[in-house]
């Protein structure tokens, strides 16, 4: 099972003189921000993939579970030496633990030069340029109210690539009682339309042909925007001016999927059949401590509606064992969804304690070997279940889009966001082409290019 954290993605090369690495750990909200920090810095710096040649590193983090922000110590360690032996190297923590911490960071890590929390991202050069006056340890974790990142065109982070993400909304307003989000990425705001749609057209202009929209809750996309469109009509807006370009979104909250949007599936050309509905939990006892404010029935009707609606629909999901008070009952209920609901794929965590939360404090915390064996029992089932969904492609001719080339082996995906692999020429990057499918694995799907 893949997880939701994806480590070091490093963005690539261009020319210029002084050399900067940004190193980014967690959610695609934090690949947006990376890309849009390496663009403001563009003028000054040029990406390099080598750590050891950079003039400057920003670590951008994620806080998620306990996990992912112990891998930014372990990173940090090994930068330290970096910098003795390049004592004019700069380091920036950026992201959701520079939130959590601020200045904190500095007593575990005195070598980072500054920290910036995910809402600031859009001063980092004014923080450069103090630094380079002389200034030390500087500290930037305002939340703001406004959306910030300015509107300007987007370069590519990579020459090639076929998909982009936009983000169109910042912060949650949730507060689940396990998740650190709404503390380090502050309230929700929404991003005017106008904004998305400038950039999504950048894109397109510039070979992008599959765009996923991005916010922790983008089914409450608009609030707080006066006289602008909610989030089917954001979708229907960027529909109808780019027909062409794949749409996608991420994230849905189930409380907040109204009919209109499920609607948007069986009604727009160009949103692709693929939801990514986080359930978490399949005993209404648990989803209410976890103040998800939905029924494990509410949403299994909710998957039949998109079923209906849409029948070739992927549904994927996340889910979590051990949240504090989760009886063998409760996590039984939950295989039981996993079950009846039928996820083409689903990312399971066992519950990590953040601080700052409700559940923290709940407390019967689940055992730590109860929590591990939980998780591997669902992987197991989730691995059975995704397998049988794969399986329904085999036979089938599908169209895909072409999003990479390596040792003459292309990667493609479908609508329903499967991976597909084929042998084929390299000129075939960034087109649409059909393919049948052979043969179904776990996590992808073998095709043979159809002429
Ligand atoms: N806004 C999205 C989720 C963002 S976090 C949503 O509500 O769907 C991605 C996933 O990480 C969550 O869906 C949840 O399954 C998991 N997660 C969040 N906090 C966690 C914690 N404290 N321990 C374990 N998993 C957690
Ligand atoms: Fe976290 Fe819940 Fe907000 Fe998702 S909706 S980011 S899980 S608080
Ligand atoms: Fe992690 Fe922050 Fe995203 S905590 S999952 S990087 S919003």
């Amino acid at each position: 099972m893949k997880s939701l954290v994806r480590q070091n993605d490093q963005l690539i090369v261009n020319k210029a003189q002084r050399k900067l690495h940004i190193i980014t750990f967690g959610c695609q909200m934090n690949e947006y921000d990376s890309r849009r920090m390496a663009q403001i810095l563009m003028g000054q710096y040029s990406l390099t993939p080598h750590v050891d040649e950079a003039d400057l590193i920003i670590i951008n983090t994620c806080s998620i579970r306990e996990k992912a922000e112990h891998k930014l110590y372990s990173l940090l360690g090994r930068l330290r030496r970096l910098k003795a032996t390049n004592p004019s190297l700069k380091i920036g923590v950026a992201g959701c633990v520079a939130q959590q911490l601020g200045n904190r960071l500095f007593s575990r890590a005195p070598y980072v030069d500054f920290v910036i929390g995910p809402q600031a991202l859009y001063k980092i050069d004014g923080i450069l340029g103090k630094l380079a006056h002389g200034e030390i340890r500087l500290c930037d974790i305002e939340l703001s109210r406004r959306f910030q990142i300015p509107c300007i065109d987007a370069p590519l982070p990579k020459k090639g690539d076929v998909r982009a993400y936009v983000t169109i909304m910042q912060g949650c307003d949730n507060f689940c009682t396990y998740c650190i989000v709404p503390f380090v990425r502050g309230r929700e705001i929404s991003r005017p339309s106008e904004d998305i749609l400038a950039e999504v057209e950048s894109l397109a202009r510039q070979g992008i042909r599959d765009v996923t929209l991005l916010g922790q809750n983008v089914n409450s996309y608009g609030k707080g925007l006066e006289g602008d469109v909610d989030f089917s009509g954001l979708l229907e807006r960027i529909d109808s001016v780019f027909p062409d370009v794949r749409l996608r979104f991420t994230t849905s909250h189930p409380k907040d999927l109204s009919d209109r949007l499920i609607d948007c599936f069986g009604r727009l050309g160009s949103l692709c059949e693929h939801l990514h509905l986080p359930v978490q939990s399949g005993s209404d006892r648990i989803l209410k401590r976890m103040n998800r404010r939905y029924t494990s029935q509410h949403y299994l009707e909710m998957v039949e509606k998109l079923r209906r609606t849409c029948p070739d629909i992927t549904i994927t999901t996340d889910l979590i064992v051990g949240f504090p008070g989760e009886t063998d009952e409760d996590f039984e209920q939950t295989l039981a969804l996993v079950k009846e609901a039928k996820f083409d794929q689903a990312f399971a965590f066992k519950y990590s304690p953040r601080p700052g939360t409700a559940a923290v404090k709940m407390k019967d915390q689940v055992d730590e070997k109860v929590k591990s064996q939980r998780l591997t029992r669902l992987l197991n089932f989730l691995n059975d279940i995704g397998l049988k969904q794969y399986k329904k492609f085999e036979g089938r001719t599908c169209q895909v889009l072409v999003e990479s080339y390596s040792d003459s082996k292309l990667t493609a995906r479908t609508r329903g966001n499967h991976v597909v692999n084929i042998e084929g020429p390299k000129d075939l990057v960034g087109r649409l082409i059909n393919v049948y499918i052979e043969r179904a694995c776990h996590h992808s799907l073998i095709g043979r290019i159809v002429h």
